[in-house]
């Protein structure tokens, strides 16, 4: 019998190259989608950035910062084929590491209000509600407010 090799998902660092597939994908799943210029900015600023990749296709992303024993979520992105595998939620929990390896004391994260089911992962991990960004984000024709989350590591 001949061994198949399947290639199976993987996490990675993301680099420049990979930016034309990770704004597709930003674009698709964001209203208010951030720009090439500031996924380019995270990597040159020594931001953590990760890729979610199949068989040099990639599907998710993410971007923390980690300094004075606290993590920030700056973005996190799945593509829309890929949600409700589990990817986001493998992600994060990589970004978690991440942070512990650190020796960060904290994540912090914002998530739109009207954002239940991102809400609803950031929970189900551990993060708490600790506060409220009133009209943070830009909405259509208006602002919505941010719900401030933390996971105590
Ligand atoms: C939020 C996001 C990253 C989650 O990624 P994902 O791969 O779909 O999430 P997972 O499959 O790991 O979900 C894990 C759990 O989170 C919760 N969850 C995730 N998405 C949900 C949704 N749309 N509705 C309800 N619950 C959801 C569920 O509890 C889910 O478990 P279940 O599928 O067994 O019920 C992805 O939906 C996404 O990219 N959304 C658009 C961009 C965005 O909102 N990013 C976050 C900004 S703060």
């Amino acid at each position: 019998m001949s061994a198949q090799l399947k290639e199976m998902p993987g996490i990675r660092h993301m680099i420049m190259t990979d930016l034309d597939e990770v704004i597709v994908i930003e674009q698709e799943v964001f209203l208010f989608p951030w720009t090439l210029g500031n996924f380019g900015d995270s990597m040159s600023s020594g931001y953590h950035c990760y890729v979610l990749e199949l068989a040099g296709c990639i599907f998710g992303y993410g971007v923390m910062t980690i300094g004075s024993g606290e993590a920030h979520m700056l973005t996190l992105g799945v593509a829309a084929g890929w949600q409700r595998e589990g990817w986001g939620e493998k992600l994060l929990q990589h970004f978690i590491c991440l942070a512990k390896v650190h020796h960060a004391r904290s994540v912090f994260l914002e998530v739109r209000e009207s954002n239940l089911g991102a809400a609803r992962l950031y929970e189900r991990i551990g993060f708490r509600r600790v506060a409220t960004r009133t009209s943070y984000y830009p909405a259509m024709g208006r602002r919505e407010d941010a719900i401030v989350m933390e996971l105590t590591l």
